[in-house]
């Protein structure tokens, strides 16, 4: 339960770090739209520009994938008045909270989060600076709304443990109870969406092989054809979860058509139980285009007007403004900074 001192509030992030994938969107952005559309919260979403600069981005490149994501967002359902939309770096108060968490977490706390493992593996020497501390910018995303919950996939769940620690060392350290304890939100069918040519790996952005993921700007053919060439196992499909052990890509394959259909993987298995990949990757592949192609048309619409997402964006920094421009100067006075006076 979330303490009822704080405003239910959502806010929740993407990198604009390449192109948006399948598993960005049913792990997170088709749960951004849930919440958005379920009332009770203010949804604020975030495109991660500060984020993205930990390692490097080819300015041209940043600039066209921050309108590209927020393209999607909209094309995905997001609604920019329901909704706030902003990029990170209009907002200056993130990474101005961000130093003050620089300074709250510890080297330890930051050396133990497996995705710095990952990303720098053994080279952390020659890594920046900005992605070892990573998570306290993190934290202050969430924390400068006051944030109650934070919708991700499964990869995030260490940093949003890492948030609250780091929110509950600030509370106990300056003798406050100013910052939440954010609840992550990790649910539905596909929390961890997986690579279609290796059911052990996540399904990346990043992953070299373009056949391993369903990127949300490709074509229909594109989308039924790496359906059709996803790597699964001979036998038929289970009727039941129990009959998907030590089966990861027939899992992955059911979980990404529960999360397309608002289905839990139990009661797709009782339809499909018995049928043939041969039989399923068509119904999957026809799903699929059926859900994304209108994505990928609107973002296409979109992104024709480059400057009505700009002002989309301009219009967000300004709301977002109005909540964490507070919080920051709230924490400046808990800190001991002298504030301005009026001249
Ligand atoms: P990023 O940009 O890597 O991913 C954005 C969101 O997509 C989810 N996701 C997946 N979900 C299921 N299956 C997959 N294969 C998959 N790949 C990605 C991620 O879990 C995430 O929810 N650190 C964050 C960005 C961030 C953020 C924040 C998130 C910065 N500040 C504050 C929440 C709150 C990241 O790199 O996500």
């Amino acid at each position: 339960m979330s303490d009822p001192k704080f405003t239910p509030r959502v806010f929740s992030g993407i990198q604009p770090s390449g192109g948006l994938t399948l598993g960005n969107y049913l792990g997170a952005i088709k749960r951004f739209v849930d919440m958005q559309d379920q009332g009770g919260f203010e949804t604020v979403y975030c495109m991660v520009d500060l984020h993205a600069i930990t390692v490097w981005q080819d300015p041209a490149d940043l600039t066209k994938n921050t309108r590209e994501l927020c393209a999607g967002f909209i094309a995905s359902g997001i609604d920019p008045e329901k909704s706030i939309l902003i990029n990170q770096s209009q907002v200056p108060e993130h990474a101005q909270l961000g130093w003050v968490f620089n300074c709250v977490a510890r080297m330890g706390w930051m050396g133990r989060m497996t995705q710095w493992k990952d990303k720098a593996g053994k080279n952390s020497e020659n890594a920046s600076l900005g992605l070892f501390g990573y998570p306290a910018l993190m934290a202050a995303d969430i924390l400068v709304y006051h944030a109650t919950h934070v919708p991700v996939g499964e990869d995030q769940k260490q940093h949003l443990e890492l948030t609250r620690d780091i929110a509950a060392k600030f509370n106990h350290d300056y003798k406050v109870d100013f910052f939440p304890l954010t609840e992550p939100v990790i649910e539905g069918a596909a929390t961890r969406v997986m690579s279609l040519r290796d059911g052990s790996k996540k399904m990346s952005k990043s992953d070299p092989s373009d056949m391993a993921r369903i990127n949300m700007t490709d074509d229909a053919d594109a989308i039924a054809k790496k359906i059709r060439k996803a790597k699964t196992d001979p036998e038929a499909l289970p009727s039941e979860i129990k009959g998907l052990e030590g089966r990861p890509e027939a899992r992955n394959l059911v979980n990404i058509y529960a999360a397309l259909n608002d289905q839990s993987a139990e009661e797709v298995l009782r339809d499909v139980g018995g049928r043939q990949f041969g039989e399923f990757k068509p119904m999957l592949a026809d799903l699929a285009v059926a859900k994304l192609a209108p994505i990928s048309g609107e973002m296409a619409r979109l992104m024709a007007a480059p400057d009505e997402i700009d002002r989309i964006l301009t219009r967000g920094a300004e709301r977002a403004r109005a909540i964490t421009a507070p919080i920051l100067r709230k924490t400046y006075d808990i800190v001991g900074m002298v504030p301005p006076v009026a001249l």
